[in-house]
């Protein structure tokens, strides 16, 4: 989604934002622009296209040591030099970022009666506009405009006549500030402070920031003061360096055997074979008293959701589905008070899922989140959760912070196990398997070279399907989504027994099959499936974790097998997702793809 940077200083603004606007660009943009004070005017460059032409746009530099800049992903209006921001109002006193949408644009329009001087299609423009109509202090300002829109905003102003001052406001679009010494910044993001401060403040819906270079201050739209501090953040900027690795999802993907030992860290108890998950602010007593657990998320933390979902209630043995938040809320839910509802996010800000953790706590339901990003909105709003201490994932598509999800869900399902069901040797089974995950992680990477030939064999190919049953489907589906968002190769998953409910009317020889077998019951049955689509000639790349089956049936059929080491039913889906990771990431990387930045694809979706 769009970016926000903002700096207030004694250094020279430019290169500042230019970085900061680099450090964004991983969450997928169309045009990218600033503004600077300089010698007392706002000068102001955009550019649609990548941040390249915005460069080439800034051969003569704009001295300043204040000033914004965004990255623009089209809401309202295609992407132009016009529509990226910032906007100006028509006597450029004033120049705006935004992210987030103007709902009542129309309105906020027709009170000015400048129709003539609009200079783009955006809904933002406006905000400059109805500021050049105030006077007074520029925070004053602000918070009337602000007071005046419907819809979301994450903004950042500055004002010719208020040269070191920056007003940021926030309502359902994040907004960060950065302490540093003799200046101050703001994003909304995370990557954009890092390089320059640990030292952190995380803006509310309805707050307000005026900043300088000798600190800030925060109001509430009611111009009460707010009072807060500012957190330290440790270890952020490594996370933000490619390090030597030719994607940052590549790197993602290698790092994994360290991110799932950060979120097993301290977490597995030998003595009582449990779990401790100190945040979740629920006694033993509360534990016992759950009847049902309603998972939420979008995208790939939907289908993470979906395997936690099997996970808890195989151990738990209690009932437990997996939704996806954005529709959630709109069937107007039944929330009841012994269900567990637990929102699960990466970025912890995305809208859908941040919507449906609120309509559960307006009605009075008591919500947990697994959340990677710490101080993100969702995890300060929810009661209670799990921080998956992946470290920030900067490639668009999900890979390590889906795997600590996975462990999250194995750590809650343990719990709940073993306040029910779940018995002390079960429960040490499940320690030893999650024990073993970062190792079983790393014997999945060693199969790099092999299924990068496989990627490369089938890469041409149109279309793919993911089949799985039970335990094997979330599997697939998140097999299906890597490989269509980075590859753009077709991809669909089904339960395996749905496919001759229709899908096999789609397989030739032309269409590959990644079937997933996990070594369980269903094995006999899975392998049926395999049969089903040689029966039609469709290619069959088998993922199991059967080391050997009667009459070595997945090496007869399959014609290709990647074999992952054997892992429990806790761990499995992380150990297999690895391995798919790995195949759509080479696919992807031989078809020519821009891996990091998939097209059409923003990270951290802040918009419904
Ligand atoms: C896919 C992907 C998305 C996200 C989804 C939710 O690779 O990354 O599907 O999983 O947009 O994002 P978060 O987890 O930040 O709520």
């Amino acid at each position: 989604m769009c970016g926000i940077i903002a700096y207030t200083g004694n250094q020279n603004a430019l290169p500042i934002l230019l970085d900061g606007l680099k450090r964004l660009e991983y969450r997928g943009y169309d045009s990218t622009g600033l503004s600077i004070l300089s010698r007392k005017r706002i000068k102001t460059v955009k550019a649609a296209g990548k941040l390249n032409v915005l460069e080439s746009k800034l051969a003569k530099p704009i001295i300043g040591h204040c000033g914004i800049g965004h990255t623009r992903w089209a809401t309202h209006g295609a992407p132009t030099d016009e529509n990226a921001h910032p906007h100006t109002d028509p006597t450029q006193r004033f120049a705006v970022v935004h992210n987030g949408i103007i709902e009542n644009v129309d309105a906020l329009k027709a009170t000015l009666k400048d129709s003539d001087t609009y200079t783009s299609e955006t809904d933002s423009e406006v905000i400059a506009h109805l500021l050049a109509n105030h006077k007074g202090e520029l925070v004053d300002a602000v918070r009337e405009v602000v007071g005046a829109i419907v819809g979301t905003y994450g903004l950042a102003v500055i004002d010719q006549q208020n040269p070191d001052t920056i007003v940021v406001a926030r309502n359902g679009s994040p907004v960060i500030l950065g302490v540093c010494d003799g200046a101050m910044l703001a994003a909304s993001d995370m990557s954009a402070l890092s390089r320059h401060t640990n030292q952190i403040v995380h803006l509310d819906d309805g707050e307000i920031a005026q900043l300088t270079p000798a600190g800030f201050q925060v109001l509430r739209l009611d111009s009460s003061v707010a009072d807060k501090k500012a957190i330290t953040l440790d270890n952020l900027n490594s996370h933000y360096d490619r390090g030597g690795h030719p994607h940052y999802l590549y790197k993602e993907i290698v790092d994994q055997p360290d991110t799932v030992q950060q979120t097993l860290s301290g977490r597995l108890d030998d003595r009582f074979s449990t779990a401790h998950l100190g945040g979740l602010n629920l006694e033993p007593r509360d534990l016992i008293g759950i009847k049902r657990v309603t998972l939420l998320g979008c995208g790939s933390a939907l289908y993470a959701a979906m395997a936690g979902a099997n996970m808890i209630e195989s151990l738990a043995r209690i009932p437990v589905v997996a939704e996806p938040a954005a529709e959630f809320r709109y069937r107007n839910p039944v929330i009841e008070k012994d269900t567990l509802y637990i929102v699960v996010s990466q970025s912890g800000e995305t809208f859908d899922t941040l919507a449906a953790l609120r309509e559960v706590r307006r009605k009075g339901g008591f919500v947990l989140g697994v959340v990677n990003s710490v101080g993100s909105t969702i995890a300060r709003e929810v009661d209670g959760g799990i921080y998956m201490h992946a470290g920030p994932e900067v490639s668009v598509a999900s890979t390590k912070a889906y795997s600590s999800m996975l462990v999250s869900f194995a750590l809650l399902a343990l719990l709940l196990g073993r306040s029910r069901d779940t018995s002390p040797q079960q429960g040490s089974r499940h320690i030893n398997d999650l024990k073993q995950l970062p190792d079983n992680i790393l014997k999945v990477l060693e199969l790099e070279p092999e299924i990068a030939k496989i990627a490369n064999k089938y890469k041409k190919r149109q279309s793919a399907f993911f089949v799985g049953r039970t335990n094997g489907f979330p599997i697939a589906l998140e097999g299906a989504q890597k490989l269509k968002e980075i590859s753009y190769i077709h991809a669909e998953a089904y339960p395996a027994s749905e496919l001759k409910h229709g899908p096999l009317a789609l397989v030739t020889e032309k269409t590959p099959c990644i079937v997933i077998l996990p070594n369980d019951d269903l094995l006999a049955k899975s392998i049926s499936t395999m049969e089903e689509i040689k029966a039609r000639g469709g290619p069959v790349i088998a993922l199991t974790n059967a080391q050997s089956t009667p009459d070595d049936r997945i090496n007869k059929l399959a014609d290709e097998v990647i074999r992952v080491p054997d892992s429990g039913e806790l761990t499995l889906p992380a150990v297999m997702g690895v391995a798919l990771q790995l195949l759509a990431y080479h696919s992807a990387v031989s078809l020519g793809r821009d891996v990091d930045q998939p097209r059409n694809l923003a990270k951290s979706v802040t918009v419904e």
